[in-house]
């Protein structure tokens, strides 16, 4: 005879405990769903108030250098007067989890000697309760997670503070993730800066060109409205435009004098060279047309493809007029460096002909604005 199996009860708790795995899953996914540093805090406080039910999440990161904690995220209006808040390690409740690397219920936080008050006084918040844990990856503390005043006037629970903890676990992973993909992309930044550098040491009359179109290209991305991802990708480009000149030999590329024109036809390869080398980069492949076709005119007279109007990429676009604003103003081997005025008056002439005129006014308004740094530009008058 079968034995009758002993049927599984289904009690409140355990039907609480499904529910709050069930969030914590939903939550986890959420949060590493992103790369963003920003966007994984936001979330982050987010999941901690809808994980322990409570009316307020905050989240302190460990600040290496000074040992200090600081509110990385606080939401609402409320909680950027927080933000400018630093506990020292061991001050506050926060500064006492991260000392101590244990989590903590508190009933009466208002009667907790370790509690400081500077906070609420900020944001004239009155914290009742509270649930704080660390963060923790590798052992490490790098953070601390709180969750404020639970709804309807209850009490955390330790149920509460076991999810929470398995939250805190999460929010490790995803913080720790984000940080090792920025840590990549600065990485690969400054390993095609170097490469510019290394070029430009060559060439002694074009200092500080890259990095001026640089700073004046994402100066006119701003005022064109471009989103972050773009502007990440004109920044590359920006870089790297002229990485191709490392295929054109030292008489053509430091001769003094006035180009022949079998000689400029090979600068006029740079463009192709660029992209041909940084085509063995597949990531790059957003940012090569961004380097192709920054010699490109809107009336199809650039090179090397002679495209014209939208052909052209907006990066491009821009580069174009950066690049072009910096070699006026800048002193080269066959030119002296003339003025901001006939700078201007060489955009604005060329606008819709060789330059975008969107592009053109943008760089305008960055200028006005200040945010085109010329301060290694001769000023003056013609
Ligand atoms: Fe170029």
């Amino acid at each position: 005879m079968r034995k009758k199996a002993n049927p599984v009860r289904i009690t409140g708790a355990y039907e609480k405990k499904v529910a709050q795995l069930s969030t914590l899953m939903a939550l986890s996914t959420i949060l590493n769903s992103t790369l963003e540093q920003k966007e994984v805090r936001k979330r982050a406080i987010e999941a901690a108030t809808r994980l322990t039910e409570s009316e307020v999440g905050s989240l302190l990161l460990v600040d290496e250098e000074t040992n200090e904690l600081f509110f990385e995220v606080a939401l609402g209006e409320k909680g950027e007067k927080v933000k400018e808040i630093r506990l020292k390690m061991g001050e506050g409740i926060a500064g006492w989890v991260a000392k101590t690397g244990e989590s903590v219920i508190i009933d009466d936080v208002q009667n907790d000697p370790r509690f400081f008050k500077g906070a609420d006084k900020k944001s004239s918040f009155v914290t009742r309760n509270m649930m704080c844990v660390p963060v923790k990856s590798e052992g490490k503390v790098i953070g601390v997670l709180q969750s404020i005043n639970k709804l309807k006037g209850g009490r955390f629970t330790n149920d509460d503070l076991e999810g929470f903890i398995s939250l805190a676990d999460q929010v490790a992973i995803a913080i720790e993730k984000s940080r090792l993909y920025q840590e990549l992309r600065d990485t690969f930044f400054c390993a095609a800066e170097a490469l510019a550098d290394a070029i430009e040491k060559r060439d002694p009359y074009t200092g500080g060109h890259t990095k001026r179109v640089l700073q004046y290209s994402v100066a006119i991305g701003k005022y064109l409205d471009l989103k972050e991802s773009e502007l990440e990708r004109l920044r590359l480009a920006a870089v790297l435009h002229d990485i191709g000149k490392i295929g054109i030999e030292d008489s053509i590329l430091r001769k003094r004098d006035k180009l022949n024109p079998d000689e400029y036809e090979k600068v006029k390869q740079h463009p192709v060279w660029g992209a041909e080398i940084m085509g063995h980069i597949k990531q790059l492949k957003d940012v090569i047309p961004g380097m192709r076709y920054h010699h490109e005119r809107m009336d199809g007279n650039g090179y090397p493809d002679h495209l014209r109007d939208n052909q052209i990429p907006i990066i491009a676009k821009i580069i174009s007029v950066a690049d072009t604003f910096d070699a006026i103003t800048t002193e080269r081997p066959y030119q002296e460096s003339l003025s901001i005025d006939v700078a201007f008056k060489e955009l604005r002439g060329s606008a819709g002909t060789q330059f975008d005129s969107r592009v053109v006014e943008a760089f305008l308004k960055a200028y006005e604005a200040g945010d085109i740094n010329a301060d290694n530009v001769k000023v003056g008058l013609l």
